[in-house]
């Protein structure tokens, strides 16, 4: 992979150092905080990542005895893929500290892809209202005994069962009401941390902080920001996530995100064969990119392995989580389209 700030180097010019992350969107590009050469990089990485996982996905299959006879949604199968890139970053400006050596980033995308004709309005039926994302944040880990639920063997799927369990699973759907015209009903007031049916997987953990965003299915395309048109087609990205820069001897962070369980949940309201009427509700996906089953390591002797204790496998190391986003950034998002809460 050609390097341009090697090239720049390589030609005896000045490098300037460009922002990469800390920094996360909800959309269909990256977010505007990342300058533009290490956005070039970037997208190169994430359109050939280090590692990849797609699993099918049988959208919004509860309610689809209740969709119309000439649905596209019903029996449809899209998958939901995790792009993760460990990246080498010259010329990261390190906005946060001492100096690194050889500075990489971890930078991971979401996408879905569906085989329907038109967006994915089109792909769910024609639904107008919006299209409702919750995810965890990276810092809410699980123990090891639920993260080793999903392995290569079962890794062909989007089911939390059997990381979460049948009965968790089915109180945290049964916490959420179908979204109403533009309301998600999310965030939800339980955090999952506080579900007694969830008290091995999420209650384990503190903190606890979910990522949430509403996507209007249905608006006029050419209201977008910068005036683009802007459609979620097929493949397209819809979340991303940047680390900050890190040392490239240490792959910690990269490792964590390949092997943490990414859990989502999305809910949307459907249209029906009659007028009048709406379907629709909450799902819940899993995934691990890197599926490998893990040794129980509890380095912190707290009685609990969890995962990124597992992964880093050393003493008192800690996992560079708590990320200090550029205000800017943070609240560009929430004022786009999502909201951020963290329960400590
Ligand atoms: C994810 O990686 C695959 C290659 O494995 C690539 O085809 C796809 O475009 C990437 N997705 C995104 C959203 O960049
Ligand atoms: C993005 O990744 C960082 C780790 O680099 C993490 O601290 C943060 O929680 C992530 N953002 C979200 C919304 O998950
Ligand atoms: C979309 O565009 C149409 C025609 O230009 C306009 O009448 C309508 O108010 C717009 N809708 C929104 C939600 O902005
Ligand atoms: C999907 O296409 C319709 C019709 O062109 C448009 O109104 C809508 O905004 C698009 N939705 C998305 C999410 O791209
Ligand atoms: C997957 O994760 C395991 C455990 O952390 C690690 O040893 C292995 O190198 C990882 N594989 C890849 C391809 O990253």
């Amino acid at each position: 992979m050609a390097k341009p700030s090697l090239l720049l180097t390589f030609l005896g010019v000045h490098v300037h150092a460009a922002f990469y992350g800390p920094t996360f969107h909800w959309g269909l590009s990256l977010s505007d905080d990342i300058e533009p050469p290490a956005r070039e990089v970037i997208q190169r990485a994430n359109r050939d990542p280090t590692l990849t996982r797609s699993v099918p996905l049988r959208p919004f299959e509860r309610y689809w005895g209740f969709l119309a006879e000439d649905s596209v949604l019903r029996d449809a199968e899209w998958t939901w893929r995790i792009n993760i890139s460990n990246i080498e970053a010259p010329d990261a400006d390190n906005y946060y500290g001492d100096a690194i050596a050889d500075p990489h980033v971890t930078s991971v995308t979401y996408d879905f892809s569906w085989s329907a004709d038109g967006n994915i309005s089109t792909a769910l039926d024609g639904a107008s209202g919006p299209l409702c994302v919750m995810t965890l944040q990276d810092a809410v880990d699980l123990p090891v005994a639920a993260t080793n639920g999903y392995t290569e063997d079962n890794g062909d799927s989007s089911s939390c069962e059997p990381v979460l369990g049948r009965e968790c699973v089915a109180a945290l759907l049964a916490q959420v009401p179908k979204p109403r015209g533009t309301d998600c009903m999310f965030p939800i007031r339980t955090p999952w941390s506080e579900v007694p049916e969830c008290r091995d997987s999420f209650g384990a953990f503190s903190p606890y902080g979910q990522s949430f965003m509403d996507w209007p299915l249905r608006r006029n395309v050419s209201d977008d920001r910068d005036g683009g048109r802007r459609e979620w087609l097929s493949g397209q990205v819809f979340y991303s996530n940047v680390s900050k820069p890190l040392d490239g001897g240490n792959s910690r962070l990269y490792n964590y995100m390949a092997n943490r369980v990414h859990i989502m949940m999305i809910s949307v309201e459907l249209p029906t064969g009659h007028e009048g009427q709406r379907a629709g509700g909450p799902e819940l996906l899993c995934m691990r990119v890197n599926a490998t089953e893990l040794p129980e390591v509890d380095t912190d002797g707290d009685g609990v392995a969890f995962t990124y204790e597992t992964v880093l496998e050393s003493k008192g190391a800690q996992i560079p989580l708590l990320g200090y986003y550029r205000s800017s950034c943070l609240w560009l998002a929430l004022c786009f389209a999502g909201v951020i809460f963290l329960i400590v």
